[in-house]
C-alpha cells in the first residue's frame, strides 16, 4: 500500500514537472493503471466533463440570480426542457473554439478572449433558437444576458484558479534569496522559471533597475524595488545571497558597477546571457553562468540576416582553410548549423583537426564534412581538393598571426601568408568558386609589423582579381577574444599559475571582440559582397589592456597588486600602442548591417601582382632579408618595418652580395663597351 502511495507521489510529481495541465488524481492513476494513451484519454474526458458542468451551473444560476433565489414551478419545468439544447449549442460553440482541449496552467487573456466569444455565439444562437425558430415566449430574455457573463465568469475563473493552484503547488520558498537585475523578457523569463523551480532552492524576492519608472511594478509577483544606485541597500534589506544579471543588452559600465557592489557586499553574481534569438518559453536557468571578461567588453548581441545567410551556406560545399584554428573552428561550427552539403576544413595541424572533427561529429551528427590534414602552400593538394569537392564558398583563415614571432621569421611569413594565399586565390579562380572570403586582420592597416604588412599584400592579391567570376572580398578586423596564444588565454594562465600578469605597456589599448560575434559578422558581410570590397568590422570601443587584466583577477576573485601583480614589459618589436581599422583615405561607408562597414578596396594590377609574388618567392628562396622588406615597402608603401627588422637587414648579406654584383657587372659591360686600348707598337 505504502508504496502504491509512492508510486503515486512519484508519478503526480513527474506528471507535474512534465507541465501538465490538470494535475488530478484520476489522470495519475489513468497514468498507472493503463499508461499514457489512457491517461491522455481520461484528461479530456475530464476537459469535457468540467466544462459541461461549469456551464450547466452557469445556466442555472442565471435562473436563481433572475427569480432573486425563488425558482416557480414553470420555471423550473423552462430549465428541465431547456437545458440539454442550451448545453449542446454551448458545447459544439466552445468545441469550435479550441476550448474543449489546451492546457488549464498556462491560461491566458487570449483564452479570456476566446471563452468571451464561444460564450457570446452561443447566447446568440440560444436567443435566435428560441425565440426565432421554436417561439418560446415565456423564456425570460435576461436570462441569456446574465448566462453570457456568467458562462465567461464561471469558465474563466475556473480556468484561472487551476493556474493558480497549479502555480502554487510548484512555487516554493527557496533558501537563497536572489535579486534579478533588469525588468526586461531576459529578467521576466528568469524570474517565472526562479518560482516555478523545485530543483535551484532559489527564491526570487526582488528585481531592480536602472529606469526608475519601473519602481514599484510586480514581475511574476516579484516586486521591483530600487535601482542601481540602491543595489547595496536592496542586498542588505532583502538578505540577498546572489545577484542575477539579466539585462538584454548590459554594458560595459554597467557590469562593471554591478559587480563591484557585489564584491562590496560580498554576494555570489552570475549572468544569464542575453538570449537572442531563444524561441519564447523555454527554461532560462541552464543558462545562468559566471561573469566571464567578454560580458565585460558590453557588447550588444548581433542581429543577423539569417536567412541571407542560409541561402548563401544551405544545399552548398564550403570549404574552410585554417579550420583548426581560432577562427576557422568557429567558422566551422557555425557555417554547419546552416546545414551545407559538404564542410571541407583544411589545416595542417593534425591534433587540432581531430579535435575538430570529434566535436562537429558530436554536434552536428548530419553533417557531411571533409577533414583535410595539409598545406596551402600544396598547390597539387589544393588542385585535388578543389576537383574532387567544387566547393561554392571558400574562407581563407590559415596564416601566421603572431606580430613578435613574425617579425624573426619574415621567410616564413611572407611565404605561408603572401604566398599561400596567392595559392588559394589562383585555385578558387580556377575552380570558378563562386565567393572567395579573406579573413584580414586590423594590423593590415598602416603596417608597423612584417604580419601586418603581409595580411595587407593578402588584400592587394585578392584585389588583382576582383574582375573575375569569383567574388573575392576581404574582412578585417581587431582582436578576437580568446583566440588562441592571444592575450586571454595567457592571462587566465598566468593567473592560475599566481601571478604576476605581464602587459607591454600601461596604456597599451586594442579593439575586441569575442570570436563567435566576429564570425556572425564574416559571414553576414560574406552575403553583401559584390566583389572587390574589404568590409570592416565596428569594434566598438578599443579596451585598455591594463583593464583587461585587471578586471580578469577580479573575476578570479583576487586583488590586483595585492594577490596578483602586474608587470610591464615594454612594446614588442612591430607593435602599435593602438590599432586602427582603416586607413584615412579608406573611406568606408555604411552597409545594410550596422555592425559592418566596406569601402571599395580598389584596383590592383594583377600582372604586377603576379611579378611582385614571384619576386617575393625568389628573395624567400635565397633568404634576403633585406630584399624582401624593401619588396614588401614597395608592394605597402605605408609599412614601416621595425627597427629589429632593419637591424637583421643591416646584417644580411645579400643586399651587399648584390650590389657588388651589380657594380661588377656594370664594370665589365662598361669595359666590354670601351675602345679596345691601343696595343703598343712593337719597335
Ligand atoms: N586572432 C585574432 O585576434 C584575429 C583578429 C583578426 C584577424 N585574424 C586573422 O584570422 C586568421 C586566423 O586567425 P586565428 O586566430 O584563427 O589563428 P590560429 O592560429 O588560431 O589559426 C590559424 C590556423 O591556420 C592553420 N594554418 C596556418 N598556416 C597554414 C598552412 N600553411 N596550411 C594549412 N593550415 C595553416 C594553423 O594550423 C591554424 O590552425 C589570421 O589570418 C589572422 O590574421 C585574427
Amino acid at each position: 500500500m505504502a508504496r502504491a502511495l509512492v508510486q503515486t507521489q512519484q508519478a503526480a510529481q513527474k506528471y507535474l514537472a512534465q507541465g501538465d495541465a490538470m494535475p488530478s488524481f484520476a489522470v495519475t492513476l489513468a497514468r498507472l493503471l493503463g499508461g499514457r494513451r489512457t491517461a491522455v484519454f481520461c484528461r479530456k474526458l475530464l476537459i469535457v466533463v468540467s466544462q459541461v458542468a461549469l456551464i450547466a451551473l452557469a445556466y442555472y444560476v442565471s435562473f436563481q440570480l433572475r427569480f432573486e433565489f425563488e425558482l416557480p414551478g414553470d420555471i423550473r419545468r423552462l430549465i428541465a426542457k431547456s437545458f440539454l439544447i442550451v448545453i449542446l449549442v454551448k458545447v459544439v460553440a466552445f468545441y469550435y473554439f479550441g476550448l474543449l482541449r489546451g492546457w488549464w496552467r498556462y491560461v491566458g487573456i487570449s483564452d479570456l478572449v476566446d471563452i468571451t466569444k464561444a460564450a457570446a455565439s452561443s447566447s446568440l444562437l440560444i436567443y435566435l433558437l428560441f425565440f426565432i425558430v421554436i417561439d418560446l415566449n415565456e423564456f425570460p430574455r435576461s436570462v441569456i444576458g446574465i448566462d453570457w457573463l456568467l458562462t465567461i465568469l464561471v469558465v474563466g475563473g475556473a480556468r484561472f484558479l487551476v493556474r493558480a493552484y497549479t502555480e502554487a503547488l510548484e512555487q516554493h520558498a527557496g533558501d537563497k534569496n536572489i535579486l534579478v537585475v533588469g525588468t526586461g523578457r531576459e529578467a521576466a523569463s528568469l524570474v517565472r522559471d526562479l518560482r516555478h523551480s523545485a530543483e535551484s532552492g532559489c527564491n526570487p524576492i526582488a528585481i531592480i533597475d536602472e529606469d526608475r519608472s519601473k519602481l514599484g511594478i510586480k514581475i511574476h509577483g516579484v516586486p521591483v524595488v530600487g535601482t542601481f544606485e540602491s543595489m547595496g541597500d536592496v542586498i542588505t534589506r532583502y538578505g540577498i545571497k546572489c545577484v542575477l544579471i539579466a539585462l538584454p543588452s548590459p554594458t560595459n559600465k554597467q557590469v562593471q558597477r554591478i559587480i563591484e557592489n557585489c564584491r562590496s557586499s560580498k554576494v555570489e553574481f552570475k549572468i544569464l546571457p542575453t538570449l537572442g534569438n531563444r524561441i519564447n518559453g523555454g527554461n532560462v536557468l541552464g543558462l545562468i553562468r559566471d561573469i566571464k571578461v567578454e560580458d565585460l567588453l558590453g557588447r550588444a548581441p548581433v542581429a543577423l540576416d539569417v536567412e541571407a545567410i542560409r541561402t548563401k551556406l544551405q544545399d552548398k560545399v564550403v570549404l574552410i582553410t585554417g579550420a583548426a584554428g581560432s577562427i576557422g573552428s568557429e567558422l566551422a561550427r557555425q557555417v554547419a548549423s546552416f546545414r551545407p552539403t559538404r564542410l571541407v576544413l583544411l589545416d595542417r595541424s593534425e591534433n587540432d583537426q581531430f579535435r575538430l572533427s570529434m566535436e562537429l561529429s558530436r554536434k552536428f551528427p548530419d553533417l557531411e564534412y571533409v577533414t583535410a590534414v595539409g598545406d596551402i602552400l600544396d598547390s597539387g593538394l589544393l588542385r585535388d581538393l578543389f576537383a574532387l569537392h567544387r566547393p561554392h564558398s571558400v574562407f581563407h583563415a590559415a596564416a601566421y598571426k603572431h606580430v613578435p614571432l613574425m617579425e624573426r621569421n619574415c621567410f616564413q611569413a611572407v611565404n605561408n601568408n603572401i604566398l599561400g594565399t596567392y595559392n588559394v586565390a589562383l585555385i578558387s579562380r580556377q575552380f570558378a568558386v563562386e565567393d572567395f572570403v579573406l579573413i584580414s586582420s586590423d594590423k593590415a592597416v598602416n603596417p608597423t609589423n612584417v604580419m601586418g604588412v603581409t595580411k595587407r599584400a593578402c588584400e592587394l592579391i585578392i584585389l588583382a582579381l576582383r574582375r573575375q567570376r569569383t567574388r573575392f572580398m576581404a574582412v578585417r578586423f581587431g582582436n578576437v577574444l580568446g583566440s588562441a596564444g592571444s592575450v586571454l588565454p595567457i592571462f587566465q594562465r598566468q593567473i592560475a599559475d599566481g601571478g604576476p600578469l605581464t602587459i607591454t605597456h600601461p596604456d597599451v589599448m586594442r579593439y575586441f571582440m569575442t570570436i563567435p560575434e566576429a564570425v556572425q559578422l564574416v559571414l553576414q558581410a560574406s552575403t553583401m559582397g559584390k566583389g572587390g570590397e574589404i568590409f570592416v568590422l565596428e569594434m566598438g570601443e578599443p579596451v585598455r589592456i591594463r583593464d583587461l587584466a585587471t578586471n580578469l583577477i577580479h573575476l578570479s576573485g583576487l586583488q590586483p597588486e595585492t594577490d596578483i601583480n602586474l608587470v610591464y614589459t615594454g612594446l614588442r618589436p612591430g607593435e602599435k600602442m593602438f590599432e586602427e581599422l582603416c586607413l584615412e583615405s579608406e573611406d568606408t561607408k555604411a552597409t545594410s548591417h550596422d555592425k559592418i562597414r566596406v569601402f571599395d578596396g580598389g584596383f590592383a594590377d594583377f600582372e604586377k601582382v603576379k611579378k611582385w609574388v614571384d619576386e617575393l618567392s625568389a628573395l624567400v628562396i635565397a633568404k634576403n632579408m633585406g630584399g624582401i622588406i624593401s619588396k614588401l615597402q614597395d608592394i605597402v608603401p605605408e609599412y614601416r618595418p621595425s627597427d629589429e627588422v632593419l637591424s637583421e637587414c643591416d646584417v644580411d648579406r645579400h643586399d651587399v652580395v648584390l650590389r657588388r654584383g651589380m657594380e661588377r657587372t656594370h664594370l665589365i659591360t662598361a669595359l666590354i663597351d670601351q675602345e679596345p686600348p691601343q696595343r703598343a707598337r712593337a719597335v
